[in-house]
């Protein structure tokens, strides 16, 4: 394969990458909202949500091994696993790979999942959101298609999908504060 070839295929990889781990951040929002997509039974988001997870983190691992595999820049397997010690683009390069290593922390915390509690596993899995917006800046900072129209107007889509299902996440996190303390006024209530 050309280093021609090999760089094209990093950028395209990139792209699903965003768009897929953008489709696992709503679908996850989804899961906690109890949303019911159409056409899916009761646990169809979930699985969706753990099936698309798996297929992101495929083409992660392949996002990366395009990029070690190009030539053209050296990017060693070391640099894709240490955040900043890059010589090619340290920053920019640094932000993917905090990105990788908090989707590998979720991943295997999600595999051992029974051994860990479920306190445990959620602490962690708060981190993918985290990995998302870290994603993210590394694609603007480092990719050759930042800034064309279509690259700009799919991260546009997928920041607005994002902060849109984050005010709804938001929103229920209020309301449900609010009931709380209602809802412990009526029970002892009841108990008088
Ligand atoms: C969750 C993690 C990651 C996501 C979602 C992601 C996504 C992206 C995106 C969207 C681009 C821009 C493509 C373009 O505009 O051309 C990109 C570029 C790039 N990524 Fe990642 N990336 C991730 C992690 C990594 C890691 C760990 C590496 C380390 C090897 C890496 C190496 C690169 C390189 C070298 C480019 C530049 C390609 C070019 O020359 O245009 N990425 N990435």
């Amino acid at each position: 394969m050309t280093s021609e070839t090999l760089w094209y295929a990093n950028r395209a990889t990139g792209a699903v990458c965003l768009v897929l781990f953008t489709v696992v951040v709503l679908l996850g929002i989804a899961v906690r909202l109890r949303t019911r997509l159409p056409g899916l039974p009761r646990f169809g988001t979930m699985s969706l949500h753990r099936t698309l997870s798996l297929s992101a983190t495929a083409f992660l691992a392949l996002h990366v091994a395009v990029a070690v595999a190009d030539g053209y820049v050296n990017i060693t397997a070391l640099d894709a696993l240490v955040p900043f010690v890059s010589d090619y683009q340290p920053f920019w390069l640094g932000l993917g790979t905090v990105a990788l290593d908090l989707m590998l922390a979720v991943l295997v915390t999600s595999l051992l999942r029974d051994r860990l509690g479920h306190r445990a596993w959620r602490t962690v899995h708060w981190l993918a959101y985290g990995a998302w917006p870290v994603a993210l800046v590394h694609g603007i900072g480092i990719g050759t298609d930042a800034g064309t129209d279509w690259m700009t107007w799919l991260t546009v889509t997928c920041v607005a999908t994002v902060l849109t299902a984050f005010a709804l996440r938001a929103a229920q996190a209020v309301r449900a504060a609010r009931q709380t303390p209602a809802a412990l006024l009526h029970t002892e209530g009841a108990h008088r």
